[in-house]
């Protein structure tokens, strides 16, 4: 079933986060799946945690955190590739599908946005270099509120731009914590399960589950 209003999370959605430790995998050595999750999964924690303080911090300022930390956990990985890491995660890659997939929506009047943790500027800069400007109408960014998801205002900043009942918005991410913060707070929710994880958060289910994005357009 087609939607008039598809929103999509950032990070690990539409851009690959995986993809700035990738681009530099020689250099990094044999633990570099390790170094990334765990530079994302520290990112992620360290926006929760702000979060629940009433706390909050550019995402940037997080990402840049979270390497940090991984540099401080993982040893093998050397330190002088910090900037080029950080560069990388300006211009990280989309998922293969992802243009065609949005472009196609948009070619059948759906409304196309964002949401997301990132600053403005992270997002403008990654919209940017995989060239998906013509297609997204609305970068909705948390930083506007200086709290992250899953707090349910994040959620609210797309109906009350956009005047719609949380029903009639697709909700599109791979995280499956943000699926559940967003089906708590009533959008259609369709989790993207790119890598087979299993389930989690049984109280709060997806609506769709898909493996990729280019089952929206079935
Ligand atoms: C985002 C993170 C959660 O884009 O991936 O909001």
């Amino acid at each position: 079933m087609r939607h008039a209003a598809y929103v999509f999370d950032a990070y690990g959605t539409l851009f690959d986060v995986h993809a700035a430790v990738r681009r530099h995998a020689g250099e990094i050595g044999p633990e570099g799946q390790r170094f990334s999750e765990l530079w994302r999964a520290k990112q992620l924690e360290y926006s929760w945690v702000l979060t629940l303080m009433g706390q909050y911090q550019d995402f940037w300022v997080l990402t840049e955190r979270a390497l940090d930390f991984a540099f401080a956990r993982v040893p093998s990985v050397d330190r002088r590739l910090r900037q080029d890491l950080l560069d990388a995660y300006w211009r990280l890659d989309c998922y293969e599908e992802v243009p065609a997939v949005l472009k196609a929506l948009k070619r059948e009047g759906a409304r196309l946005a964002i949401l997301s943790n990132g600053s403005a500027a992270m997002l403008e800069a990654a919209i940017r270099s995989s060239a998906l400007d013509d297609v997204i109408d609305d970068v909705f960014s948390v930083e506007t509120l200086r709290r992250f998801k899953t707090d349910q205002n994040v959620y609210e900043l797309v109906t009350n731009a956009w005047r719609i009942y949380p029903q009639n918005v697709s909700f599109q991410s791979s995280n499956r914590w943000d699926i559940a913060g967003a089906r708590q707070f009533g959008f259609r929710t369709v989790w993207l399960n790119r890598t087979d994880q299993p389930d989690e958060y049984e109280d709060f289910p997806p609506d769709l589950i898909l493996p990729s994005l280019e089952g929206l357009l079935s």
